[in-house]
């Protein structure tokens, strides 16, 4: 039997029976600002408050500003940092090759449930060629979903004013399911959405939902909450 793990953000997981399949591998991705790094935030710290450990990997922010950005919502993660439950860890997207390593020491040595890397869209830097970029994300997910305990949730962003899922074009293949959020602007007023693109294994809600962020976090609105 399929296992869920609730992602802990309010109307989602009833769009997907319940959560994420356990041992998945998510893709969120979305352009700039909307929101991929407070539902990440929110699915780690859903976990927590479950007893489950969690990982969060960044290649963007400082822990320093994940952790400040977090209290904002509530969620304390230092609280669960002390008690061992919790590493927030910060990768230089420049020194990508032991990534790989340090991301399956880690969820090991933590006995991780959950794992966010943020954002896999820096992969790139450095590295010119966009076939090596591919496998590396390739490998990367194949490592995450070999060891089967974790369930991940990897952010991606997608350029401004292009119909792409992800950055490289590459990573919706090999994740098990794909969730974008959108952001649009629109005569000063802005609204947020939320799509599952895909999700294997799953029958998953097919519309395009409105999505709030307020100070409890992400909201997914719809009518079977
Ligand atoms: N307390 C809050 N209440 C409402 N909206 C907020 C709050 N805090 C942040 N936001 C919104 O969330 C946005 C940032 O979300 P987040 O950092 O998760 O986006 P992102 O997709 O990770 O963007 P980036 O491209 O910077 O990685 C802000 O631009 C703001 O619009
Ligand atoms: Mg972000």
């Amino acid at each position: 039997m399929v296992q869920r793990i609730k992602t802990g953000i309010p109307g989602l997981d009833s769009l997907m029976e319940g959560g994420l399949v356990e041992g998945s591998v998510a893709l969120l991705a979305g352009t700039t600002g909307s929101g991929k790094t407070i539902a990440s935030c929110q699915y780690i710290y859903a976990g927590l408050e479950r007893g489950e450990p969690g990982v969060l990997i960044t290649l963007e922010e400082s822990p320093e500003d994940i952790r400040e950005d977090a209290l904002q919502f509530g969620w304390d993660f230092a609280k669960y940092e002390k008690k061992g439950l919790c590493r927030i860890i910060y990768h230089d997207p420049s020194q990508l090759n032991n990534l790989g390593g340090i991301m399956v020491e880690e969820i090991g040595r933590m006995k991780a449930k959950r794992l966010v890397i943020d954002s896999t869209s820096v992969m790139s830097l450095n590295i010119d060629n966009p076939a090596q970029v591919r496998r590396k994300l390739y490998n990367l997910i194949t490592n995450i979903k070999r060891g089967g305990g974790t369930t991940a949730l990897l952010t991606a962003e997608i350029p401004e004013g292009r119909h792409a899922l992800s950055t490289f074009g590459v990573e919706e293949f090999v994740a098990d399911a794909v969730i974008v959020l959108h952001y649009v602007g629109v005569e000063g007023a802005a609204s947020r959405t939320l799509m599952i693109r895909k999700m294997r294994r799953t029958s998953h809600g097919r519309d395009v939902y409105p999505m709030e962020i307020t100070k409890k976090g992400v909201t997914i609105k719809h009518s079977d909450l």
